[in-house]
């Protein structure tokens, strides 16, 4: 016998608030005509994916909150990386999603478009504050569209609530997780030199100089074995490497100044072997892996909305498809995908100074 009375027993409809939730999807109140079921399948399809944008947003959250910080334990990079990978796996299972909405054939849309009005999924504040949070730069956005200021004008037209608004300027007031894992990685340990000792200075710019020289070098076998069997002639494939030499000087030194961020990206990428960096490099990885499944749901639903309404403009007054598209160019972590560009094989990289400080010395 428990002691605990039947009615308090706790069940399934109970823990998960089932009637309230099964009770949202005829439209909002005094919605009429009642949705057919192909406007219901629309609205439920939407509510699934706003309900995984919010377990997205609080993994970031716990992500950020973990990275934001002056020290990041090691401890902590495998936690950062289970909320990142977390992410990633909502984002492929989203990009199947596109497919459920897909059974709804485009006069089945037309039949109810015209009820949505101007509203769009332009209007997610979820969506957008999920892309401030990561740190995507408003110059990137299609018209240098500034989410705070839209999202004021929206709360003061009252058309979000003052709690999304507050939310939502606590993101934007903060560092991104871009801007926190760029103050983080300008923190590596570089050569076993640490930030701020007497000599760093000296040590960043030697390891900067070594990777140059080591892409030159390695730049000049690859245009002599291209020429001598034949492939092409010197001067194109001379001016390509050497253009991708100098791509990597200016992104080791932005404005003359050496980057210790990018510097310590490079160290991290190029010397994986050592054990203290494979937890950051997991971490680095955890991003890209993130960003990349993001950027493939950004192109399922661009292919969705062709397949859907053609060329025509969206609700929300945008060019539709053509501006789906376009959002398929956004990066946030410029910097993660750049590096790949300027990695050199690790045979022909100088050998880490002070491997021990990593764990164990590298062998090549
Ligand atoms: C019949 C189905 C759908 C069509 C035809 C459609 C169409 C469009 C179009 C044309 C846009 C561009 C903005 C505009 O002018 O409206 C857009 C944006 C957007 N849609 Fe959809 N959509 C559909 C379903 C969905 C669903 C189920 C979601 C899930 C929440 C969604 C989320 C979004 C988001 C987040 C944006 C903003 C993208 C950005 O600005 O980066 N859409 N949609």
């Amino acid at each position: 016998m428990t002691d605990r009375a039947p009615a308090h027993r706790m069940t399934y409809g109970g823990y998960l608030q089932l009637d309230e939730l099964l009770a949202l999807q005829d439209g909002p109140e005094g919605y009429s005509p009642a949705p057919s079921n192909d406007e219901q399948h629309f609205i439920i399809v939407h509510q699934a994916f706003e309900l995984w944008f919010k377990l997205i947003l609080r993994e970031l959250k716990e992500a950020h909150a973990l990275l934001n910080q002056k020290h990041v334990p090691e401890e902590h990079l495998p936690q950062m990386v289970h909320h990142l990978d977390r992410v990633t796996e909502i984002f492929r299972l989203l990009s199947n999603q596109w497919k459920v909405m897909e059974t709804l054939t485009p006069q089945g849309f037309l039949a109810f478009r015209d009820k949505l009005g101007t509203s769009s999924g332009f209007e997610s504040w979820q969506m957008r504050e999920l892309e401030v949070l990561l740190g995507l730069e408003n110059s990137q956005r299609m018209g240098g569209m500034d989410p705070l200021l839209h999202m004021k004008k929206l709360a003061k037209e009252g058309k979000v609530t003052d709690a999304v608004l507050a939310d939502f300027e606590t993101t934007s007031n903060q560092p991104s997780l871009r801007e926190a894992l760029s103050s983080w990685l300008a923190r590596t340990p570089i050569n076993g030199s640490l930030v701020g000792s007497d000599d760093d200075a000296k040590v960043i710019e030697a390891f900067v100089d070594g990777h140059i020289a080591a892409m030159k070098a390695h730049g000049e076998d690859v245009i002599a074995h291209i020429v001598a069997i034949g492939h092409g002639e010197e001067a194109p494939v001379r001016a390509r490497v050497e253009a991708a030499n100098q791509q990597a000087a200016d992104f080791l030194r932005p404005e003359g100044e050496i980057s210790r961020s990018r510097a310590g990206l490079l160290f991290i990428e190029s010397y994986r072997e050592l054990p203290l960096l494979s937890w950051p490099r997991k971490l680095i990885d955890s991003f890209v892996g993130l960003e990349q499944s993001m950027l493939l749901f950004r192109s399922a639903h661009a292919r969705m909305v062709e397949r859907m309404i053609g060329r025509r403009m969206g609700t929300g007054g945008s060019s539709g498809v053509d501006y789906l598209d376009a959002t398929t160019k956004y990066r946030v972590f410029v910097d993660l995908w750049a590096v790949r560009t300027m990695l050199v094989k690790r045979e022909v990289l100088p050998d880490v100074e002070q491997a021990g400080f990593y764990g164990f010395t590298a062998n090549k």
